[in-house]
């Protein structure tokens, strides 16, 4: 089977820290976006995974090229010279995508985290005999998301509708589909929008069936829902897997700490906070509700919740950052600051608290 991830878009809402990467290399939870879903669709033996990019296409494959090998599943890569939307990309993956067996294919929107129930959407696809299915979720704020109203009994879609400004329902569209090749045949090779041109018109074929997504389910583009995805993500392992999290007196709730962090004295850790390599939390440190990427120190005394602390980044002592900061890679907060949501640029040094949340370039 294979699997097609669009890769494309600035990843703009999640800024400073898609400055350095582009947003599918970005590590949620210790481990780039991209690649959970990566070892997901090779667990269910998808052996093909196609990228769709637009942007920075070296980067990517620079760094995917040494997961090929480590996962075992082949990565390749179908470039746009100019942005083609989430729909055009597939008329010109196509070749790609289609082979002699006939086989449906899975397309995934790479900022969605879930427990990734392609086994059961495989089944539910099966069953209903149609030509698209689509993972759908309920959320509170259904108007930032496709909106889907279907038949509860059969999972037929009746309606699609992308970001309605009036409600029109609270299932909205995971950005999981499995599709079969059929489906290209209704995709031009051209900018265009598989929740608003595609998937309207096989709804109106009754061709179009939704499953809702066993699980928790969220979309990390922006660092609210990031910080929020964590959570649930770490509930998931709490329940799946949880060796894999921190234990000790000075932990909270669920953590997850790599194995070449090392966390000082007299820290207090938790809940839902992911440490990522090579870390340095001196003693004396609180940490909750928040993502510490790849390299940081956090000097003594230091506060930091509800905040994404990004690469290389010093944190300065008896510091307190809070409140959806956001500090891009290589920033350096000094002793004593407070930062109350301050988005930080790359490179910079922090030497005034940040009393209010504002962009600090
Ligand atoms: N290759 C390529 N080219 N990919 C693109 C392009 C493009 O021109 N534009 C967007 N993408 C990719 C993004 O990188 C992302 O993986 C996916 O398509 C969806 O784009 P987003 O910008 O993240 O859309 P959204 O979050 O506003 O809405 C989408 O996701 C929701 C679920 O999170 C829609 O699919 C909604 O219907 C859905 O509910
Ligand atoms: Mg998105």
């Amino acid at each position: 089977m294979k699997a097609l991830i669009l890769v494309g878009g600035f990843g703009t809402r999640l800024r400073p820290l898609t400055l350095s990467v582009p947003k599918p290399l970005v590590e949620f939870a210790n481990k780039p976006m991209i690649l959970h879903q990566i070892e997901a669709l090779k667990a269910i033996g998808v052996s093909e995974v196609v990228l769709a990019i637009n942007y920075q296409p070296e980067v990517m494959m620079t760094f995917l090229k040494e997961f090929e090998t480590k996962v075992g599943i082949k990565i390749t890569c179908s470039q746009e010279t100019e942005p083609l939307g989430t729909a055009g990309p597939l008329a010109l993956a196509r070749d790609k995508l289609i082979d002699d067996s006939g086989e449906p294919f899975f397309v995934l929107n790479s900022d969605v985290i879930s427990e990734y129930p392609f086994k059961q959407m495989i089944e539910f696809h099966k069953s209903h005999g149609g030509e698209a299915s689509i993972m759908v979720t309920k959320v509170d704020e259904p108007s930032k998301y496709g909106v889907v109203v279907m038949e509860e009994s059969t999972g037929k879609v009746q309606k699609f509708v992308e970001k309605p400004k009036l409600f029109v329902g609270n299932k909205i569209n995971a950005g999981i589909y499995l599709l079969n090749p059929s489906v290209l045949d209704r995709i031009e090779l051209r900018p265009t929008s598989i929740e608003k041109e595609v998937f309207p018109n096989i709804a109106a074929e009754n061709k179009l069936f939704a499953m809702v997504l066993p699980g928790f389910w969220m979309d990390i583009g922006q660092p609210r829902d990031y910080i929020t995805g964590l959570r649930l993500y770490l509930d998931s392992l709490r329940k799946n897997s949880s060796s894999k999290l921190a234990r000790g007196s000075n932990v909270v709730g669920n953590v997850l700490v790599d194995e070449t962090a090392k966390i000082g004295e007299g820290c207090l850790i938790g809940p839902d906070v992911a440490i990522g390599p090579g870390c340095v939390v001196e003693s004396g440190v609180r940490l909750s509700r928040c993502t510490v990427m790849r390299g940081v120190r956090i000097k003594k005394h230091a506060c930091i919740s509800g905040s994404i602390i990004g690469w290389h980044s010093t944190v300065g002592q008896w510091a307190r950052v809070e409140n959806m900061t956001i500090l891009g890679e290589d920033v350096h907060v000094s002793d004593e600051i407070y930062s109350n949501g301050g988005v930080v640029l790359p490179h910079k040094e922090i030497k005034s608290s940040i009393l209010k949340p504002e962009i600090v370039m």
